[in-house]
């Protein structure tokens, strides 16, 4: 598929991955969730400019606790979330292409005057909660410029994903896997 071996943990098949690339590809990404960079990473070796979204603080999915176990297990090892997602980063050297990263949340970032700007790809794949998905395509959806995509994760295992995108859009096309996608 390419160069970058899909060797950092997360919850993104191959397939998923491989659509991510081909929509990305020269594009002026948003990412908004990127945990340990497992996306990120392939976002950045193909795109034109990347910016990217994560409090670092995990989230409750419908697994349960995981992700804030996983970071209490890291912290107890002297390691954070977000050290490893940068190390994850400079491992994968993309060239020189420069990352923008936002450590907090997709709210905080919404309000910050430097990202009142379009992106062609925007994915979503933060707080999964139907209140949250929903509030990320409101205020992210905005930021979209003409024929640009946007997107996210876990239409198919997290109900409060499926049931935000389902009332935002009637033309959300579903898969690969459990992506989901709107070509505005
Ligand atoms: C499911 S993981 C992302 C997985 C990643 N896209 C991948 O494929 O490996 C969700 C991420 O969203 C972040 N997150 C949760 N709520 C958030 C919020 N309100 N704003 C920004 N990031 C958030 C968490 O810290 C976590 O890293």
């Amino acid at each position: 598929m390419c160069h970058i071996v899909a060797d950092i943990p997360g919850w993104m098949h191959n397939e998923e991955i491989a659509f991510l690339r081909e929509k990305a590809k020269g594009k002026d990404v948003l990412e908004i969730g990127c945990w340990l960079g497992r996306t990120t990473v392939h976002f950045l070796e193909v795109c034109k400019n990347l910016t990217i979204i994560d409090t670092f603080r995990g989230v409750l999915t419908i697994d349960g606790d995981k992700q804030p176990e996983i970071i209490k297990k890291l912290n107890s090892e002297g390691k954070t979330l977000f050290g490893e997602f940068l190390k994850n980063l400079g491992r994968h050297d993309a060239g020189n292409k420069n990352v923008e990263i936002l450590k907090m949340s997709s709210e905080e970032a919404a309000a910050r005057q430097s990202l009142d700007r379009k992106f062609d790809f925007i994915f979503i794949d933060a707080d999964h909660r139907y209140e949250m998905v929903k509030q990320d395509i409101e205020m992210w959806l905005s930021h979209l410029s003409k024929k640009g995509i946007i997107a996210g994760h876990d239409y198919n295992t997290e109900p409060g994903v499926r049931k935000a995108v389902d009332e935002m859009f009637s033309s959300a096309i579903h898969g690969p896997i459990s992506i989901w996608h709107v070509n505005v």
